[in-house]
């Protein structure tokens, strides 16, 4: 059973995405949160858009802004000793830079309020990242798909791995648990998987959100380095890999066809009458 009644604070960042919402959801179900919660996001409204409680909460702190601002990110990791980073972006477009930049802040924040003295404790951060950069999950994958899943989303794996590096790189200010689940997927949970063996082919985002908030809640996940997160039913090549292929296909044209991206996003508009 997760403990709730610790009095800890817990900085997020990335809680308006699929899998931040996935989280958010298990760290707001009590009616009042019993640890500290710093939410940055870039949009405050989205936030509360997603979770109107959220604003009632005396103990959920809400920080808005770009996060490139370090002084935003200080606030948001002041005095927690648990940091969740879900930031990141899904389409292979090229120049993300989110997580690098998020890497930086949170890095530089760290440094100030370790200088800062006043009982600094170094935080443990929870990252998002993938099983592509697992060196043992990739190795069970085709070599071919896993080259064509490596070059079909290369730019958000690149701003992913760099960011990793400079964390991991970091031990003086922090310690890491990299999360790196397969395929996330919108579906129904069907109970969720966490190894260091190995993983399924897809976790759906609320398996993914349960697990982490395990990992959040429980002291047992306090040394290891890296986990694999799959959903129970997440196997099956004939249920996973036409979206796997869809998505493969969607990534090399957003990545390497000049002028794609910008044409996806016209039509998208078009379609769901924003022009
Ligand atoms: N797709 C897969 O199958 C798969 C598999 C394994 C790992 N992953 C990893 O999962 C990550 C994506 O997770 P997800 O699907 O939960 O993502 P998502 O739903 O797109 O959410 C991304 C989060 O990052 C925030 N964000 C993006 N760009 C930002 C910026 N410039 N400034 C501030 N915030 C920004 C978003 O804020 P807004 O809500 O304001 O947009 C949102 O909170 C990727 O980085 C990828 O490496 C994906």
């Amino acid at each position: 059973m997760a403990d709730t009644s610790d009095s800890r604070t817990i900085a997020f960042l990335g809680a308006t995405g699929k899998t931040g919402r996935a989280i958010l959801r298990w760290l707001l179900a009590k009616e009042a949160p019993p640890f500290g919660l710093n939410i940055y996001v870039r949009s405050r409204s989205k936030l509360l858009d997603l979770f109107p409680e959220a604003a009632s909460y005396s103990r959920v702190k809400i920080l808005e802004g770009f996060v490139s601002d370090t002084e935003m990110i200080r606030q948001c990791l002041s005095g927690a000793q648990t940091i969740i980073c879900t930031l990141g972006e899904n389409e292979n477009k090229a120049g993300i830079r989110i997580l690098q930049d998020a890497a930086h802040s949170i890095l530089d924040a760290l440094g100030e309020l370790k200088n800062s003295g006043s009982g600094w404790r170094k935080p443990r951060l929870i990252l998002l990242s993938s099983s592509t950069y697992n060196a043992r999950f990739a190795a069970a994958r085709p070599p071919l798909i896993h080259w064509l899943i490596k070059t079909a989303f290369s730019h958000p794996y690149a701003d992913l791995a760099a960011a990793q590096s400079l964390f991991l790189e970091s031990s003086s200010l922090l310690s890491v648990l990299l999360v790196q689940p397969p395929l996330l997927i919108e579906e129904d949970a069907s109970g969720y998987e966490i190894s260091t063996d190995s993983v399924r082919l897809a976790v759906s985002y609320e398996d993914l959100g349960a697990a982490i908030f395990e990992m959040i809640m429980e002291r047992g996940y306090d040394n290891l380095n890296a986990v694999g997160v799959s959903s129970r039913k997440g196997d099956g090549f004939g249920r996973y890999g036409p979206e796997i292929f869809r998505r493969i296909f969607r990534g090399l044209l957003v990545g390497y066809v000049p002028g794609f991206w910008v044409i996806q996003q016209v039509f998208d508009r078009i379609f769901s009458g924003g022009v």
